[in-house]
This record gives structure tokens, C-alpha cells and sequence, in this order.
């Protein structure tokens, strides 16, 4: 059984898909906790209803020791962080305790439309802004720089010219919801190796 943290900024719909494969008994995880750096979250509505124990660590409050304040409360309870839609930038000694077990999902096709300033729907504005014919998310490994740890999954949908960037959202959100659990059911399972900084997984 895999213990995980999960760490959230908004609504949640992730996290509530996590939840959810493990109800329905596809996803051999246990989520320890749920971390958020925004009181008003709706995740933490959705963690509460499921009794998980929730933490908030305020986004202004903890600009520059986030990852200190992470590090202390998971440290030796979970295996793995789950970072699902959230929104702070993690530095320090965190990403070395959890080296290769902090995973991210991005909406879009990494290394396109990804880094500093490129988060929630901004991204599908300057990919609709761009032209581009397909987007999709990303899950990915986090390293010390953003978005650029070893890539897990992605999923690919269309971009279409009628769209706008919230009906393009609405489309990678479906997608995003069933990679970020793959991959971590692939963890759980360890179907998955990194073999000169690239991911070698099985049965994605
Ligand atoms: C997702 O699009 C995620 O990729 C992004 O923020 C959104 C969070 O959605 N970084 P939710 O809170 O899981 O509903």
C-alpha cells in the first residue's frame, strides 16, 4: 500500500479522482494527508468529507520555506507527493529527501507551454494564442527547476479553432484525471524505472 500526500491549490477535481480509484478499489494507495497553501480550497472540502487529515500552509505566509513546512509534516509518513494542482513553487532539502517520489501533473505537453508563470489557465490561453493543433498534460518528476523533472505520461487532445481556453481546460482536465492516477498506480506497482533521466514505464 502506498502512503501519499497530496498537495492542492483549487477545486480539487484531481484529488477527487485519486479518491475515487481508490474507493472503487483500482488504486492500492492510501492518502495520508492533504496539503493545501490556500484556506479556501475546495479540495480540502472534498479531502474533510473523506476524514483524510488536512494541513494548510498559507501561499504568502510560506513563499520562500514551503517546501521546509512540506517536508516536515511528511517526512517518514508517506512514500510518495502527489502535487495536483498546486500552486506553489517547492525548493530545499524536500526535493532531495523525496528524490523520484514527488510527482506533478502540468495542463499541457511538456516542454511546450510549461515553466515559471505558466500555471492553471494560462497555459491554455497561449496555447490557443499559438496556433497549436493538440495539447495534453503532463505527469512528471519534480526536480529543483520547474517542470523539468523526468517525464511519467502525457495525454494528447485536440485543440480546435472554436475553442476557448476554458472549453480547451474542460478537455485536458478529463485527461489529466486519468494519467495522474496511471502513474501513480504504475509507482504503486513499480512498473517503472528511470534510465538515464528518462522514465521506462510498462503498461501505461
Ligand atoms: C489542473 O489543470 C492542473 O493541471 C493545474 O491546475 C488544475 C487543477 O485542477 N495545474 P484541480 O484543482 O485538480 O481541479
Amino acid at each position: 500500500m502506498l502512503k501519499i500526500a497530496v498537495l492542492v491549490s483549487g477545486s480539487g477535481s484531481n484529488l477527487q479522482a485519486i479518491m475515487d480509484e481508490i474507493s472503487r478499489g483500482n488504486l492500492n494507495a492510501s492518502i495520508e494527508m492533504v496539503i493545501s497553501n490556500n484556506e479556501n480550497a475546495f479540495a480540502l472540502e472534498r479531502a474533510e468529507a473523506k476524514g483524510i487529515e488536512t494541513y494548510v500552509f498559507d501561499r504568502k505566509t510560506y513563499r520562500e520555506n514551503m517546501g521546509d513546512k512540506i517536508l516536515e509534516v511528511t517526512e517518514e509518513k508517506v512514500d510518495l507527493i502527489v502535487l495536483a494542482g498546486f500552486l506553489s513553487i517547492l525548493k530545499g532539502k524536500l526535493i532531495d529527501k523525496f528524490e523520484n517520489r514527488i510527482i506533478n501533473i502540468h495542463p499541457a505537453l511538456i516542454p511546450s507551454f510549461c515553466g515559471k508563470g505558466m500555471y492553471g489557465i494560462k497555459v491554455h490561453e497561449a496555447v490557443i494564442k499559438s496556433g497549436a493543433k493538440f495539447s495534453g498534460c503532463t505527469v512528471h518528476f519534480v526536480n529543483h527547476n520547474v517542470d523539468d523533472g523526468a517525464i511519467i505520461a502525457q495525454e494528447v487532445v485536440p485543440v480546435y479553432f472554436e475553442d476557448t481556453k476554458e472549453i480547451l481546460q474542460a478537455r485536458v482536465l478529463e485527461k489529466e484525471h486519468k494519467i495522474l492516477s496511471a502513474s501513480i498506480k504504475a509507482i504503486e506497482e513499480n512498473r517503472l524505472e528511470i534510465v538515464d533521466g528518462r522514465v521506462r514505464i510498462k503498461d501505461i
